[in-house]
């Protein structure tokens, strides 16, 4: 993990509220694991002081893939090319990476990570992305051009499905995935981790919880786990930050 001042190489708006940077952070890119993430100061002034969290979206440069939701993205979502910002990263634990196939779920924002994961996996996963609307959907490109195979839920069925994505997991073929990964609003992990238990599918989930510090100081991001052990069966405390975003989703309390 390195602190370190990041040149913005570009700031754009891809679609409604939705941007992505590229920021010339070699360290950070080259070192980076699928699933882990940066902590930003998205402004010079001291308000908003508090660093915010971004998933690691690509590595070429580093890039990361964003919604204007308050005020950190929105002072974000104004910083221009050629500015330079503070970038704290690789932080937390990424995905495990297998050989075996695999499927990805993707819920609006909660794509950000994953198409980083698509990129380094032995197989091209098969890809499920879930929006409200067919506006709303998310780096379908991205997938297609890895040579992915994609399909699409919507909410009010404007493409593809009409329903939840996690509908579109249940209807696949066991063999064609025996590993699940997931990241997107929780009710959608929940799914998710539901359906996975049932088919005895295994399944990594990236948590997208509010991080102050991202480094396990502030304990402002504890998850609630299962204890595993024989001795102290019930449930325990672990940090998104520190111990996630990435946890197997049998060992979360829903
Ligand atoms: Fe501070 Fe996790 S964000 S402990």
């Amino acid at each position: 993990m390195k602190d370190i001042k990041a040149k913005i190489l570009s700031n754009k708006k891809i679609d409604s509220s939705y941007y992505k940077m590229t920021l010339d952070a070699p360290y950070i890119a080259k070192t980076a694991k699928p699933g882990q993430f940066v902590q930003v100061r998205c402004s010079d002034e001291l308000d908003p002081l508090l660093r915010r969290p971004f998933s690691i979206h690509r590595v070429k440069d580093l890039e990361i893939l964003y919604e204007v939701i308050g005020k950190g993205t929105e002072v974000l979502s104004g910083r221009k090319p050629g500015e330079h910002i503070d970038v704290l990263g690789p932080l937390g634990n990424g995905f495990t990476l297998t050989k075996d196939k695999t499927i990805i779920v993707a819920g609006g924002i909660g794509v950000a990570p994953l198409v980083f994961l698509a990129e380094r996996l032995a197989k091209k996963p098969i890809v499920l992305i879930g929006a409200k609307t067919k506006n709303l959907i998310l780096c379908e490109k991205d997938f297609k051009d890895l040579g992915t195979e994609v399909h699409v839920a919507t909410d009010d069925g404007s493409q593809g499905h009409k329903g939840f994505v996690p509908e579109l997991l249940g209807t696949r073929d066991k063999r064609q995935g025996t590993r699940v990964y997931a990241c997107g609003p929780n009710a959608m992990l929940k799914s998710v981790a539901d359906i996975c238990k049932k088919r005895k599918l295994e399944c990594e989930v990236s948590l997208e919880e509010t991080m102050a510090c991202g480094i396990g100081a502030c304990l402002g991001c504890a998850v609630i786990i299962k204890r595993q052990g024989t001795r102290d069966k019930g449930q325990g405390c672990k940090l998104a930050c520190k111990d996630g975003p990435v946890f197997d989703a049998k060992d979360l309390v829903w």
